[in-house]
């Protein structure tokens, strides 16, 4: 048996686009989605082409032109939204419609108002009237994780039996707890008689912070599909974040023992992307592409990190696509670090100087919250040319 591949369905341009205040025009999908072919995920959700003209364009525009790559379009289980999608996803390489009902008790009595069998009839006979509109049929129960397991097992063996190719599992409102998650996939997986040669997925939002240990939680489970969002953009909280599942299944391999099709240093470059394009930034401490995910501030770590790399390090930011600016130079920073940035900076102080460098780079520190490149450039400026005046000085003498 071959090493486990996951599946990486990345919905950027769909439930990312959901995130408030996000709104992303038709060229602004194209770049994404060229750019999420260039990392390798293996579906782009482009979008949802029933809920607005433009949508359908942007939808339409990647399956014509973004090619090596399978381009999912999302509709609700009715025959208008499959059509649109349908149409819309003509000219993909390959096209996956993403076709959902909600099945948890709350939704069906206060938002859907219709009873379980009354949901289970619709799912089957849309999945049905999509079969052969489409190459790949996923369909989604809407709030899996706080439906009733049997009431899901029955579905999903229902809409598999109906030609659905993937099922997808949402931890819709981000409610569930990893084990927990976990365990739902597993019952599935034990479960639904059909389930051989059906895809698993898992996609999970971010409320109570726990996106990504769900979908992971899911992975060791027996899910082959994982729905992510670059940045972790997405409904309120967001979904999982694409770049922490993926270099979580990188750095613990030996845990996870899987592969993946995503190019890793393509990371950083599609998280600026989106990065820019949405306007939302990142907080500085967001794990792999925030802005300290790499630096070392106390000296203390500064130290271990010039010595051996490992010490501090899990990853390293080449990895990712980043070229490292390692050291957060501070009041807490050693000489080590001090010393190693001078040396980047092109300077060759003598052992005197660099002590007095270091000693006036102490005193600003203290004063100065945030040290930057030209605050050691004039440090080690002040400090060579009151040496070079010394100098002179005694040569007078
Ligand atoms: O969170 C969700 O349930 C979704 C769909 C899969 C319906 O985004
Ligand atoms: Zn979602």
């Amino acid at each position: 048996m071959g090493v486990k591949r996951v599946i990486v369905f990345d919905t950027t341009l769909r439930d990312g686009e959901q995130t408030p205040g996000v709104n992303f025009n038709s060229r602004d999908k194209l770049e994404i989605a060229y750019q999420l072919a260039k990392l390798g995920v293996d579906v782009i959700e482009a979008g949802f082409p029933a809920a607005s003209n433009g949508d359908f364009e942007a939808v339409k525009n990647i399956a014509d032109y973004v090619k090596g790559v399978t381009i999912a379009a999302m509709g609700r289980a009715v025959k208008e939204d499959i059509d649109r999608a349908s149409s819309a996803l003509k000219n993909a390489e390959k096209s996956r419609l993403h076709v959902f009902i909600a099945t948890s008790d709350i939704h069906l009595q206060y938002k859907l108002k219709m009873t379980r069998d009354e949901v289970l009839k619709k799912a089957v006979e849309m999945v049905k009237y999509a079969r052969g509109k489409f190459d790949e049929i996923e369909f989604s129960a809407e709030d899996a994780s706080r439906t009733d397991w049997d009431f899901l097992v029955k579905v999903f063996s229902e809409v598999i039996d109906a030609g659905a190719h993937i099922i997808n599992v949402p931890d819709t409102v981000g409610y569930a707890m990893p084990r927990e998650y976990g365990e739902l996939i597993r019952y599935i997986r034990n479960n639904v008689p059909n389930i051989d040669g059906v895809i698993i997925s898992a996609h999970c939002h971010n409320d109570l912070g726990l996106a990504v240990a769900n979908s992971l939680s899911a992975i060791e489970n027996g899910a082959t599909q994982v729905e992510v969002t670059v940045n972790g953009i997405g409904e309120r909280a967001g979904n999982a974040a694409m770049e922490e599942v993926i270099m979580a299944l990188n750095t613990r391999k030996d845990y996870f023992g899987l592969v993946h099709g995503i190019n890793t240093k393509e990371i950083y470059n599609t998280s600026k992307l989106v990065s820019e394009l949405t306007g939302i930034k990142l907080q500085p401490n967001k794990a792999i592409v925030g802005a300290n995910a790499f630096r070392h501030q106390s000296g203390i770590h500064q130290h271990g990190v010039i010595n051996n790399r490992l010490t501090y390090e899990i990853m390293r930011p080449e990895d990712i696509g980043v070229v490292p600016d390692t050291f957060a130079l501070g009041k807490l920073s050693g000489r080590n670090a001090f010393e190693l940035k001078v040396r980047q900076l092109g300077y060759n102080l003598s052992p005197g100087e660099i002590s007095e460098a270091f000693r006036k780079f102490k005193d600003l520190a203290d004063r100065k919250k945030t040290i930057v490149e030209e605050d050691i450039r004039f440090v080690v400026e002040e400090t060579i040319e009151e040496f070079r005046s010394f100098r002179e000085g005694e040569a007078w003498a």
